[in-house]
């Protein structure tokens, strides 16, 4: 679970797993999530320094009968993932990454992708929904190049689900070529996975301006 950005967008001075709503961190609303997934045998989180140990007594009070590791991440998401895949044990099959901001995934949609994930001929499986507007291709001077069939877009959201080793070297093609993604499946695709969709709903939004973070606050104190 990444979690060492520095909310640049959201422009508060606490980075955005850590600012509170309903008296707890985004990041344990998104933990508990994952809480009642059984198959999730450990919990790897990558944060800023500062927080190495908030994060630990977080993750510890919603994870604490499961492996929790906690580490410090790197200047770009891609790079808080690879630190965090040099902990992942060698027994596990998949790999699940999650966005520490998105604390309204639903549980049965975390299980549907690990079902996805687990299919024989798929390498991974990611949550994702249609896209609502019209998107437009510009050139850098604002001009329109292209407006791509909407019916084929598709938001990418997170968790993003793989079979171990396809990522592990999908990371490591990435560090070797100095690709950055924008997503954990770009870097999958770029090596000749293969990668289904799963639908998602737009209640697993990303965190990320303030109206996002305003709009958190709303759902999560029922109004
Ligand atoms: N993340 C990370 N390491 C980074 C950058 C981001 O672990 N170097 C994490 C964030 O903490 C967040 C998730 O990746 O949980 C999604 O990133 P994003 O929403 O872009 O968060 P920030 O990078 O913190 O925000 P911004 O891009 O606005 O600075
Ligand atoms: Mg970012």
């Amino acid at each position: 679970m990444p979690a060492a950005g520095s909310g640049a967008r959201m422009g508060k001075e606490i980075p955005k797993p850590y600012l509170k709503i309903a008296g707890r961190p985004i990041l344990e609303h998104t933990l508990l999530k994952f809480k009642e997934i059984d198959s999730i045998q450990e919990l790897i989180i990558s944060t800023s320094e500062a927080y190495i140990d908030q994060t630990r007594q977080i993750a510890k009070s919603v994870f604490g009968d499961r492996t929790v590791v906690v580490i410090e991440g790197g200047a770009e998401r891609q790079e808080s993932v690879a630190k965090a895949l040099q902990f992942v044990s060698d027994g596990s099959e998949f790999i699940a990454i999650h966005d520490a901001v998105r604390p309204f995934v639903r549980e049965d949609l975390i299980s549907a992708c690990i079902n996805q994930a687990k299919v024989p001929d798929v390498d991974g499986a990611i949550l994702a929904v249609q896209v609502k507007d019209t998107i437009k291709e510009i050139s850098g001077k604002n001009i329109i190049q292209a407006t791509p069939d909407r019916e084929k877009l598709w938001q990418a959201q997170t968790p993003q689900i793989f079979k171990r080793e396809i990522l592990i070297r999908a990371y490591r093609e990435a560090a070797n070529r100095k690709l950055l993604g924008t997503d954990d499946s770009s870097l999958v695709e770029m090596i000749g996975g293969k990668i289904s969709v799963v639908e998602s709903t737009v209640d697993n939004f990303k965190i990320t301006y303030p109206l996002d973070f305003q709009l958190a606050k709303l759902i999560l104190s029922g109004k």
